[in-house]
């Protein structure tokens, strides 16, 4: 038997993905930049291999799931790993979301970077950030960034083999230690179009993309400066803009893709009310493939943004994370405790 136990968590990106070059290797059209989260937003996963199973298996959440459909392009990184070890035998995947209950996050990023650390391990090959994250990035794109901690940038290459994307670490988990990520959750359910499809239309027909594109391109150099300098202003200012300019396509897509909601909308306004009210920027909210919005701040305005949060009706559930640390290795019984 060959067995390890890993956990990683989410990232949230603050210069976002939104389109593949090429869908197979999962190729970027532009580079990304986000934070990897603590331990709030964790996936734990313990992979086994052994003769004694009769067939490939993968447990989510405590429940099997159909390997022949769904999520199949997610556990990818497995077969390639399986060819690299040159160990063909068939796989138990144990995965669990130890995420807050309710919260409306199904990430993929947490659970592939977890699974490709957990299987290279369990297969005794001793990989780089740099291989873990190609093979993250061929499961699901946002998970390339998670196999690392703090904060972090995808390159989006340009060979055509993909072996030039792949994510670096730009600064460590403790940089920026004042900096959270609070969670406004205004909805449960799971989203009605998938990243991946949303994507791939967004790509399709937005006449807006490719200025995003263009756009993005000067604000890369100018975000990882505001973030080596702790420079909060600037990073909140343009990690709003960059979510809008994400959300501005998405609506431009035919047909329209809207994640944004009502709830999504009063938080928006909330934070430019405080960010007015205080006569400077304390607070920059991001939203990723749903409506749940993440206010980045620091620890000093985290009180105040919660007591705002608390009084919208739209908000059901509100969570505090750090930048985290990044996959860990753990005991392998931990994870049926
Ligand atoms: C809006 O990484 O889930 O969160 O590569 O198709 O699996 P696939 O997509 P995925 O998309 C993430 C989109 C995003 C932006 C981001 O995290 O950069």
């Amino acid at each position: 038997m060959y067995i390890a136990t890993y956990t990683a968590s989410a990232n949230i990106a603050v210069v976002k993905y939104w389109g593949k070059r090429n869908e197979e290797l999962i190729l970027p059209y532009n580079n990304s930049l986000s934070f990897t989260m603590d331990d709030n937003l964790q996936t734990i996963t313990t992979v086994m291999f052994s003769e004694k199973f009769s067939q490939d298996e993968l447990w989510l959440n405590g429940k099997k799931m159909d390997l022949q459909k769904g999520k199949k392009s997610h556990v990818l990184p497995v077969d390639l790993l399986r060819k690299k070890a040159d160990i063909d035998l068939p796989v138990r995947i144990v995965s669990k979301n130890c995420f807050p209950t309710g919260a409306g996050f199904a990430s993929s990023a947490s659970g592939v970077a977890a699974l490709v650390c957990a299987t290279s391990k369990a297969l005794n090959l001793t990989l780089s950030g740099k291989e873990l994250s190609m093979l993250a990035r061929q499961g699901s794109g946002s998970a390339s960034r998670s196999v690392y901690g703090g904060f972090v940038e995808w390159l989006k290459g340009d060979l055509e083999d993909g072996t030039d994307s792949f994510a670096q670490q730009i600064a460590p988990h403790d940089h920026w230690p004042e900096l959270r990520n609070v969670i406004a959750v205004v909805e449960t359910e799971e989203k009605k179009v998938s990243s991946r499809h949303g994507m791939k239309t967004t790509t399709l027909t937005s006449a807006l993309y490719e200025k995003r594109l263009q756009y993005l391109e000067g604000v890369i150099p100018k975000m990882k400066e505001a973030v080596l300098q702790k420079d909060f202003a600037t990073f909140a200012e343009l990690t709003m803009r960059e979510s809008n300019s994400m959300h501005a396509s998405m609506l431009d897509t035919w047909p329209p893709i809207m994640y944004l909601s009502d709830g999504s909308r009063e938080v928006i306004y909330m934070v430019e009310d405080l960010n007015a009210e205080l006569g400077k920027t304390v607070a920059g909210y991001t939203f990723d493939a749903g409506p749940n919005a993440h206010i980045y701040t620091t620890e000093e305005y985290e009180s105040v943004i919660k007591e705002r949060l608390e009084k919208i009706a739209h908000v059901k559930n509100i969570e505090v994370c750090k930048v985290g640390q990044g996959p860990q290795q753990i005991s392998d019984e931990a994870q049926f405790l």
